[in-house]
């Protein structure tokens, strides 16, 4: 999705800025642009596609390198409005050519304000929601005639509605730049003489680690000196800026030929680090959670609320806390759940899982939940990020910066936080006593070394990818827990890989879709759940009978199933409830391989951002 970086000071803004946008590269993006002020003028430079078109661009002008240009603000664009094209790509100007603004989100109303400026006599040269702004912090400026571009901001964003984080720059001001956020990530960073925003950490924490994060409404001004934060009602706030203690290489390859495979690797140490701060002493212990028996109780249900990968962490969630609960749990994509009136009282716990923590679906669907009066537990990777900070209870994963598209460590880490909640419940309200706990948190425990061991398997599923990436259409089939994995196994195989791939319970195929399975199909099938093999053979039956060719990825509890498998993969033994968490990274690392061998970009894959800030 789009990214964000702004730097006033006193070295060359434009490498520090393509710096920046290279470092929000991951998040996806088709265009790429820079705002700065040269002899007292804005110029904007942008081009559609790589941000080497970009730098080519200021390399030619001989911009790149200038000392005296020392202000200025990037942005990577996701297509919302408009075709990826010089003209629509940030930063825009506005009709003067003084005022430069870029913008992440959405404004809903830009139709009723192009109207209204158009009226004025404004003319357009993109067809973006953002052109709007530029030009409304221009009529503002103009009408108050006061020269105070903090205020011009600040009675644009009382007109927009929507989503936006702006950096906005003003031919005017040399040496100050206007933030601005509601609903779209923004960051502001303090350097040595020299301050930055952006629109996600990574992008200017090569340069500094003293973060302070802004909440929605907040407008800030920024010079070479001093950060000046207002909130909605124009009062100087005073925050603590957090020192961010992860370093920049946790968001660097560190020798890996992909973003990808590194998180994979990962994984183990994510998972461990998920879980071993929540043991102790045979118990789990959540710091900001008190979910008491009483408090378990008194609920009527449980929703899980997610999007993507999330909400497929969340299916395997629903079937856990079931399991080991007894308590009915729905799971629902954020994007409906918002918009089909659904039933919510003050006795539903919503559970919100987000990697970004700033998923605009999901955290709309929150506030939702909360405005019901449920209580919201979030379980967020990343901390001091929307969904976080406005939950009411949150557990973090500790999964690291992800910077790949296709999220992977997130999902494991995610599903970990579910185990630790749903087996805290069931002991809890008496579901299961204390030597059971023992016993999973004794697995818990374990489950890092079985990721470890499965990762040790890539050079088979590598083999096997290379065999089979020319494929046109790939099924996963699971009954009970390798069903929810399935889902998930699926969704990363299309979206990095491009092959079309649908996931379906091991009984449903024949009500109709086993009318596709021809001769050479292939159909991957986890199985994991011991007590279900016996029907998954049946099902393998069926459509090998069509001329279907397997692929089992089976624990040894599931070996008899290797009969009718074409090829196996072997998972080590781990206990069926647990086995989502260690069989997801063979279907990942098949993903992975797929793609490498079909020439596609595994890291940035087309059409799709990292962190989805638009609804
Ligand atoms: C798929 C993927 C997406 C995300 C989804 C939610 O690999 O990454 O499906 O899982 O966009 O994102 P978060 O977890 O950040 O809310």
């Amino acid at each position: 999705m789009c990214g964000i970086v702004g730097y006033v000071g006193h070295d060359a803004v434009l490498p520090v800025l393509l710096d920046g946008l290279s470092r929000l590269e991951y998040r996806g993006y088709d265009s790429a642009g820079v705002a700065f002020i040269d002899q007292e003028q804005v110029k904007i430079r942008k081009k559609k596609g790589r941000i080497k078109n970009l730098e080519q661009a200021l390399i030619e002008d001989g911009l790149l390198n200038r000392l005296e240009i020392h202000i200025g603000i990037g942005h990577t664009r996701w297509a919302t409005h408009g075709a990826p094209s010089d003209e629509n790509s940030h930063p825009h100007l506005s009709a003067d050519g003084r005022i430069a603004v870029v913008h992440n989100g959405i404004i809903e109303n830009y139709l009723e304000l192009k109207r209204f400026l158009l009226d004025l006599g404004y003319e357009f040269q993109s067809e973006t929601d953002t052109e709007v702004v530029a030009h409304l912090v221009e009529h503002h400026y103009h009408e108050h005639n006061d020269g105070d571009i903090l205020a011009a901001v600040r009675r644009t964003i009382a007109d927009l509605e929507g989503s936006y984080a702006l950096g906005v720059l003003c031919a005017d001001h040399p040496n100050q730049f206007i933030a601005a956020r509601k609903d779209s990530p923004l960051v502001l960073g303090l350097g040595e003489s020299c301050n930055y925003i952006a629109s996600d950490i990574p992008a200017i924490l090569s340069h500094t680690r003293r973060i302070v994060i802004m909440e929605d409404r907040e407008i800030a001004q920024l010079t070479a000196d001093a950060i000046i934060l207002y909130d909605a009602l124009g009062q100087i706030v005073t925050r603590e800026p957090l020192l961010v203690t992860w370093d920049s290489e946790a968001a660097e390859k560190g020798g890996y030929e992909h973003f990808m495979m590194k998180e994979m690797h990962e994984e183990p140490k994510a998972v461990r680090d998920t879980v071993m701060p929540r043991l102790r002493e045979n118990r789990i212990r959540f710091d900001s959670l008190n979910l008491d028996r009483a408090a378990i109780n008194q609920l009527d249900r449980i929703r899980i609320v997610a999007c993507g990968t999330a909400a497929h962490a969340g299916i395997v969630g629903k079937y856990i806390i079931e399991e080991l609960c007894r308590i009915p749990v729905e799971v629902d994509v954020a994007s409906e759940f918002r918009y089909r009136n659904p039933i919510v009282t003050d006795k539903t716990l919503t559970i919100i899982i987000s990697q970004s923590g700033e998923t605009l679906d999901t955290l709309a669907a929150m506030r939702e939940a909360k405005r019901q009066g449920s209580q919201i537990l979030a379980i967020v990777n990343v901390v001091g990020s929307s969904i976080a900070r406005e939950a009411d209870h949150v557990i973090y994963t500790v999964a690291g910066p992800e910077i790949a598209v296709a999220s992977t460590k997130a999902y494991n880490t995610q599903l970990a936080a579910l185990y630790l909640l749903a087996f805290q419940m069931a002991f809890e309200i008496g579901k299961i006593d204390a030597k059971q706990l023992e016993a999973y948190l004794t697995k818990m425990v374990d489950l890092p070394n079985l990721i470890e061991e499965t990762l040790s398997h890539q050079d088979i599923i590598q083999r096997f990818a290379a065999e089979h990436f020319n494929a046109h259409s790939i099924f996963f089939i699971g009954r009970g827990l390798d069903f929810a994995l399935s889902m998930e196994a699926s969704l990363k195989l299309k979206e990095i890989s491009y092959i079309h791939s649908e996931a379906y319970a091991g009984g449903e195929l024949k009500h109709g879709t086993i009318a596709l399975i021809e001769e050479g199909t292939l159909v991957v099938c986890p199985m994991t759940q011991p007590q279900l093999v016996d029907k998954m053979i049946s099902n393998i039956r069926e459509v090998k009978a069509r001329g279907a060719v397997i692929l089992g990825i089976l624990t040894p509890e599931c070996a008899k199933a290797a009969e009718v498998c074409d090829q196996v993969i072997e998972l080590p033994s781990v206990d069926p409830l647990l086995a989502p968490i260690v069989a997801v990274t063979p279907t990942q690392l098949f993903a992975y391989y797929m793609t490498v061998n079909k020439g596609f970009d595994v890291d940035k894959p087309r059409n799709l951002a990292k962190s989805v800030t638009v609804e």
